[in-house]
């Protein structure tokens, strides 16, 4: 840990994370067992992004194409994100963590809304890390929305068309008030955004990792942070010294 640079730590870290189902598969355990063990690696990551004094974390955990999925494994992975709210939420209340949600919220089950929206309110003065949970998320669905947005404010003459500009624009979007991912972490070795804060992603560093999210821990956050260190982001422009 100590060989990260603490004034060049990324702000905001996002994650997709991947490959609980090969995970299982490879121990010959049914998927449903792969996303258990992914919420334990989910805890972990949690406790170091908050130790290291991260602002903020994002994660993948279920997107708007995972619907397609078996229900059975819809149902679990709902079941999932329920319990996790409803076991972890002291603690992260205790460790000052603010959860926040992005994607269709209203279309996740009752239970898991309520659980969630609980969540939120309990922590919503908290000011430590920021968990924020992308569910039934898409990039693109979240580009849609904040396109109708930013359409009613035209309509009803809120907004002038001239004057709609990349800052407006991302406050249409669910992560309204919340620095773009600096760094965006992949585990399972797959190399695609699939479909995840296509608009925030712009000048993000990638890092793909190899191992299957259940097997994602400490060090592994430790080692992707300090190859975002050693990362030169240019922004599309040159260095002059
Ligand atoms: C990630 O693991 C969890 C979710 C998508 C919810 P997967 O379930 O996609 O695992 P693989 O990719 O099939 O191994
Ligand atoms: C992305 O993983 C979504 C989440 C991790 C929640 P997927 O496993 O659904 O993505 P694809 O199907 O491999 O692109
Ligand atoms: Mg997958």
């Amino acid at each position: 840990m100590d060989q990260i640079a603490p004034e060049r730590l990324p702000r905001h870290i996002a994650i997709i994370m991947d490959g609980n189902g090969r995970w299982a598969q490879k121990r010959a355990l049914p998927r449903s067992m792969g996303h258990r063990a992914g919420v334990e690696a989910l805890r972990k990551v949690v406790k170091t992004c908050s130790t290291l004094g991260i602002k903020v974390l994002t994660v993948y955990a279920f997107s708007t194409e995972n619907w397609s999925r078996p229900k059975d494994e819809v149902g679990v992975l709902m079941t999932l994100l329920t319990e996790y709210l409803k076991k972890e939420l002291q603690e992260l209340h205790q460790n000052n963590v603010v959860i926040r949600a992005i994607g269709g919220i209203v279309d996740l089950p009752r239970e898991a809304q309520r659980e969630l929206e609980n969540s939120i309110k309990r922590t919503s003065n908290n000011t430590g890390l920021i968990l924020n949970l992308a569910l039934n998320y898409g990039g693109r669905s979240e580009i849609i929305n904040a396109v109708r947005t930013v359409c009613k404010d035209v309509l009803s003459g809120k907004q002038q068309i001239e004057a709609i500009d990349e800052e407006q624009f991302s406050n249409a979007l669910f992560t309204r008030g919340l620095p773009d991912p600096d760094l965006m972490i992949r585990t399972s070795g797959e190399m695609r955004l699939s479909n995840f804060l296509l608009w925030q992603l712009a000048y993000t560093e990638i890092v793909v990792i190899e191992d299957l999210w259940p097997d994602f821990g400490e060090k592994t956050l430790i080692d992707a942070i300090k190859t975002y260190q050693k990362r030169d982001r240019r922004f599309g422009g040159i260095h002059t010294d």
